[in-house]
């Protein structure tokens, strides 16, 4: 039995001003607002423009100034910034140090986690053993992408899908029950070909091959990763369910990655769970990667009952996914 729990106090999230429609896509390549509407569930999807700003940094201060005008936090005493995601600002330094020293969080530890679409719910792991451990009191967890900038927008398998966005949630030591319950994560390295981006890293530097064999791009092989994407959030989650011994009944609210609209009536229907309790937001922000699950939070914050029982599920290139079971710790109205 842990002597305490790591609740989550606070969130906030942004995404971009731009939408891009499908109507715009199918100018851009060979495709169709039916297609992709009927195979993916996306209608439209959120976009950084320079105009507006650049790099992940960018979304992310916006996210935390989200959460400070609903909930004033002192930066000062955060102990660590978690910063998930793919497309940090540069290789280095890392996004989490400088997101931290332009929003105060001056006294904290900082470092990126990238576990792709994962990556929320691997930070949040990681938050919630830091706090458990009694080292630390207050994290923030940030959670974002900016996946237009890797996104091959010639490539019509891909192109309808990845879009920007960032979450963040504040994650804090609590003597009550409420907070995160129980967690599965999970990676499986051995077929790295089924979803990557090659290019760019150790391996393959940027190059003018490089560049010209398109490697710094996201590439799948959709239907095989839709496979294991299914399979593995719904044995992660039944996983979940058995062990904290909980019938789905008493399960609040699902909220699963939002890769695709058929992959989580996939889980949501494996696990017998109905709709309306399924937080989905996939038609207006497509595929936003880490911050996928804490831009749905975001989104229903105002729906949500402390004590409400949540199960956070996710999967994405490594592979990896996992689960989470939390209580929820707060009422927005109260
Ligand atoms: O975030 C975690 C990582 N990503 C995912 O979880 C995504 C998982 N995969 C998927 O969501 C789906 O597999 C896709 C949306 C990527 C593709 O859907 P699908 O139903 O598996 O389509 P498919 O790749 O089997 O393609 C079916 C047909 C093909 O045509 P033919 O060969 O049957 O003539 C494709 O060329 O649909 C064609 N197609 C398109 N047609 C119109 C593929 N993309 C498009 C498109 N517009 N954008």
């Amino acid at each position: 039995m842990n002597q305490f729990h790591a609740v989550i106090t606070a969130i906030g999230g942004y995404v971009p001003n731009y939408r891009l429609t499908n109507e715009e896509l199918s100018a851009m390549v060979d495709t169709s607002d039916e297609w992709i509407t009927k195979r993916i569930g996306i209608k439209e999807r959120r976009i950084l423009k320079p105009e507006e700003g650049k790099g992940v940094s960018c979304l992310a201060l916006k996210a935390i100034e989200d959460m400070q005008s609903k909930h004033r936090f002192n930066p000062l005493d955060i102990e660590a910034v978690i910063f998930a995601t793919s497309t940090p600002d540069y290789p280095f330094p890392n996004t989490a140090s400088l997101v931290a020293a332009q929003t105060g969080m001056t006294k904290a530890m900082c470092f990126d986690l990238e576990a792709a679409c994962s990556g929320f719910l691997y930070a949040l792991d990681v938050a919630n053993a830091f706090i458990i451990s009694g080292k630390y009191k207050k994290v923030m967890v940030i959670a974002g992408d900016q996946l237009s900038v890797v996104t091959d927008y010639t490539d019509r398998n891909t192109c309808p899908i990845f879009a920007d966005g960032c979450g963040c949630t504040l994650v804090e030591r609590s003597d009550d029950d409420n907070g995160i319950i129980d967690t599965i994560m999970c990676a499986d390295g051995s077929t790295p070909e089924h979803l990557h981006q090659y290019g760019g890293g150790s391996v393959n530097p940027a190059s003018h091959e490089s560049v010209d064999k398109h490697l710094h791009y996201i590439w799948q092989e959709g239907k095989v990763v839709f496979k294991h994407a299914v399979s593995n959030m719904v044995d992660a989650c039944d996983q979940l369910l058995k062990r904290n011994h909980l019938n789905k009944e008493e399960i609040n609210w699902v909220v699963p990655h939002q890769a695709n609209l058929r992959i989580i009536d996939s889980v949501t229907n494996y696990l017998d769970i109905p709709r309306e309790k399924v937080m989905i937001n996939i038609e207006h922000y497509g595929n936003t990667s880490a911050a996928s699950i804490p831009l749905c939070l975001w989104d229903w914050e105002k729906q949500l009952k402390k004590g409400d029982r949540i199960l956070l599920t996710a999967f994405g290139a490594g592979f990896t996914w996992g689960a989470v079971y939390l209580k929820w710790g707060y009422d927005t109205n109260a």
